[in-house]
């Protein structure tokens, strides 16, 4: 069965609207790990605009197994060398950006990604790289050393939102799992995956972990509201 990783980092935001500490983010990491999530995901972005160095040292320091997302610097890699997340997950960034708009440009950042992803492997921290899916990345991600790679699942998850055709890319996907297992690297996949395509997506067997974070979030809160409101209601009868 593939494991599924929940993104967190829109409890964060919404926490950080009020500047207090509700939702509490130790909370629902309980709660998210309690339902059957198997791994927690968190971004610490550059400019800090959700999760802050205090949830990522209180979560690593927690029983969780804690997926980090990072930018490829130095910079970051001494914060993740210093928390000890179980996971690493490389991913570009950019500061203006509403969230990770495309994989790593492996090609162009090969050297830096390399010295990183080396330093974290010999600290036994899970490395995996965020990118496009396309066969060049798989084996530049070979050449690197890198344990996984997570493939950017946002171009399939438009086309199925949009109602259009989506078989060339759930080929592409699938024609680079495949090669990419082949070649010893672990497979998963991310990003903009609600319940259709994480559905198309799970027919590609060497897929073995799926990080979700806005559809979840989203999704919760119109399940979740009605149970709010009742409990309201009560209190003010
Ligand atoms: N995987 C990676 C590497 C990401 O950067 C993101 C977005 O933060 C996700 C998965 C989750 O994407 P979404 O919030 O669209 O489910």
């Amino acid at each position: 069965m593939s494991r599924l990783g929940i993104n967190i980092d829109h409890v964060a935001t919404l926490r950080n609207a009020r500047g207090e500490d509700h939702p509490n983010i130790l909370e629902i990491a309980k709660i998210v790990k309690s339902s059957g999530a198997n791994s927690i995901t968190i971004h610490l972005r550059e400019d800090r605009r959700h999760i802050n160095d205090k949830d990522l040292s209180i979560l690593c320091n927690s029983n969780f197994l804690i997926n980090m997302e990072m930018a490829a610097n130095f910079k970051m890699m001494n914060i993740a060398l210093k928390n000890k997340p179980k996971f690493v997950c490389i991913v570009p960034e950019k500061r203006n950006e509403i969230t990770t708009e495309g994989g790593l440009n492996l090609k162009k950042n090969f050297n830096q990604i390399k010295k990183i992803v080396k330093k974290l492997n010999q600290n036994k921290i899970r490395t995996s790289l965020f990118i496009d899916p396309t066969i060049n990345n798989i084996a530049l991600s070979k050449k690197i050393g890198v344990n996984c790679v997570e493939l950017h699942t946002g171009k399939i998850s438009r086309l199925v939102k949009k109602k259009k055709k989506f078989k060339k890319e759930f080929l592409k996907i699938k024609e680079c799992s495949k090669f990419g297992k082949t070649n010893g690297i672990e497979i998963h996949a991310g990003h903009g995956l609600d319940y259709k395509t994480t559905k198309i997506l799970s027919k590609i067997n060497e897929i073995t972990e799926y990080n979700i974070g806005h559809f979840i979030i989203g999704e919760s809160i119109k399940i979740g509201i009605s149970k709010v409101i009742l409990k309201f209601k009560k209190i003010i009868r």
